[in-house]
């Protein structure tokens, strides 16, 4: 019994290392004001595998869950186009993220008085709530950073630490997956966790693809890549796999896109609408 163990103990992993995963997209877009909580409740009662969020960086160096790097007007009331490191948290916490419905999503459902939460907030939330779903559910933590931009964020270096610091205080380290555009945030987060998860994304094909797409999560060490959905072909998904590298596009909406990304074999889906995704997958 004891032999047999280790290969038993390898076996769980790896199937739950290749379980196709459901990602609610900035908590659940579609539905509830942004990466706000109203959204990661919604994503949790949706049972979603994993809660993508992103990150910004206050001028006091608080981290907060907020997409844009300056205080987007159409979904946030006060202090329009500010950017979010020239204001202190308790300057953007007197904005109110939740009360305008975002054009773009239909159903959404807004939520006056939601404040944009930070990443401390969020843990402990996660870690207080009654439903046990939120002691499985992982996050997917994108850090919003760009080189042409070096004043809206903080050098990657810092940027790393401050998100690092908070995986390690609130003991979320294997719950999570490090994401960027920005790979030199995923280099700097790398040499402070070596076995953390990190995913590439990519906005647009690179020329050489397939081959340059397996070349670029190498280069970071990312065992998953994260594609938009609306260029990514068969070939990329098989190339990619073929190299040991998760393929999880990002953001489908409709049950015709989660159709073929899934007959491709894709290792997930980042969408908006999990309850969408869900009964998808339970047809
Ligand atoms: O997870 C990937 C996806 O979130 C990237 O796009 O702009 O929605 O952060 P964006
Ligand atoms: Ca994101």
């Amino acid at each position: 019994m004891k032999s047999i163990l280790p290969v038993l103990l390898i076996l769980l992993l790896s199937s739950a290392c290749s379980r196709f995963e459901v990602q609610g997209h900035r908590g659940a877009r579609g539905m509830w004001p942004e990466n706000t909580i109203p959204a990661f409740e919604y994503a949790l009662e949706q049972k979603v595998d994993v809660i993508e969020l992103d990150l910004g960086v206050s001028k006091d160096e608080k981290v907060v869950i907020y997409h844009d790097q300056r205080i987007n007007p159409l979904i946030c009331s006060g202090r329009p186009g500010a950017a979010l490191m020239e204001l202190t948290l308790a300057e953007l916490k007197q904005i109110d993220c939740g009360g305008f419905k975002n054009p773009r999503f239909e159903e959404q459902v807004p939520v006056p008085g939601t404040k944009i939460p930070t990443l401390d907030e969020f843990f402990e939330w996660i870690k207080a709530h009654p439903n046990p779903w939120a002691r499985r559910v992982r996050f997917n933590i994108e850090t919003k950073s760009e080189p042409t931009e070096p004043t809206l964020s903080p050098p990657p270096a810092r940027f790393a630490e401050l998100l690092v610091g908070a995986l390690r205080r609130h003991r979320m380290l294997n719950r999570s997956v490090v994401q960027s555009f920005d790979f030199r945030t995923l280099e700097e987060v790398r040499r402070l966790e070596r076995n953390l998860e990190l995913a590439a994304l990519v906005e647009f094909r690179p020329e050489g693809a397939p081959q340059s797409l397996v070349a670029m999560a190498k280069q970071v060490g990312a065992r998953i890549l994260s594609p938009n959905h609306e260029w990514l072909v068969e070939a990329d998904v098989k190339a990619l796999q073929k190299a040991g590298i998760r393929v999880i596009p990002w953001t489908a909406n409709s049950v015709d896109t989660f159709e073929r990304l899934k007959q491709w074999g894709v290792d997930g889906i980042i969408t908006d609408y999990p309850n969408r995704l869900q009964a998808f997958l339970k047809r």
